[in-house]
């Protein structure tokens, strides 16, 4: 047995696993880890986040017990009720990586909605313990069924194509040398000719809630539908996290109205 509790073993089973199935669809997320590595740092990730459908196999309740078994701990829980999340933080004492978990809280989406999303979950085998780098775990949707989901929520459309895998990772901005500030990775980032997220302002978040973050846009994938249609779509983003300190401890959660427009790194926008 490998001993999960040790924070290293973590980072080169869990972590590097989901680091090596996350990078083959986000290219950026290399090239992005090799530029700080070729300024001299070291990069450290701060939190990895995932996406899934709620009432399911696959649904925040199925998938924590894989997290306590790795020693993470619940730390928080949030509500995103325009885009219909639900999430939770999960932090590890020997481990600084923490895990952001939201499930889509479909059924309170259109009827359209809903029965596309109920026919990827009847794929499913309820008595199967799913794991965070299953992937895709349906049919490929067609074209027309992913943009109908994605007129509904971005989140949805994702999710149908991508299935349970990394949607981003992040990198602790503090544990940085000469970039250990957010503006200063930002101004980094731009001069190298990424494009940041700017929906609510490309730093989100202050040093008064004691967190700010930013990301890129997701990098876009080529994806056959099963129309037949070949299609190029957002796959993941690269975020960016400056944690500081609040009443006395540095802040370990996250900042609901930051995280809501984060979530927007993957949206289609001319798509
Ligand atoms: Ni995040």
């Amino acid at each position: 047995m490998l001993n999960f509790q040790d924070g290293h073993s973590i980072h080169h089973t869990f972590f590097d696993e989901l680091w090596q199935q996350y990078q083959g669809i986000t290219p950026q997320a290399t090239r992005i880890h090799h530029l700080f590595e070729s300024e001299g740092e070291r990069v450290e990730n701060d939190h990895v986040a995932f996406r899934t459908f709620a009432n399911s196999p696959i649904d925040l309740n199925s998938l924590e017990p894989i997290l306590l078994d790795l020693g993470f701990s619940p730390f928080d829980e949030y509500s995103f009720s325009e885009k219909k999340l639900f999430a939770k933080s999960y932090v590890h004492s020997e481990c600084q990586t923490k895990v952001f978990l939201s499930e889509l809280l479909w059924q309170q989406l259109s009827d359209d909605s809903q029965t596309i999303i109920a026919r990827y979950i009847k794929q499913l085998d309820p008595n199967r313990a799913y794991g965070f780098t299953d992937g895709r775990l349906w049919g490929m949707p067609t074209y027309e069924e992913y943009c109908r989901l994605a007129s509904e929520s971005e989140y949805a459309a994702w999710m149908s194509v991508w299935g349970l895998r990394a949607n981003h990772f992040t990198i602790y901005v503090n544990q940085l040398n000469r970039y250990n500030e957010l503006a200063k990775v930002v101004e980094l980032l731009e001069k190298n000719g990424y494009s940041l997220n700017q929906q609510g302002g490309v730093i989100k978040g202050s040093e008064a809630v004691g967190l700010m973050q930013s990301s890129t846009l997701a990098d876009r994938v080529e994806v056959l539908f099963s129309c037949g249609k070949k299609e190029s779509i957002p796959s993941c983003y690269y975020e960016f996290a400056q944690r500081f300190n609040v009443n006395g401890e540095i802040y370990r959660g996250f900042v609901t109205s930051s995280a809501d427009k984060i979530f927007e790194s993957t949206h289609g926008g001319s798509n």
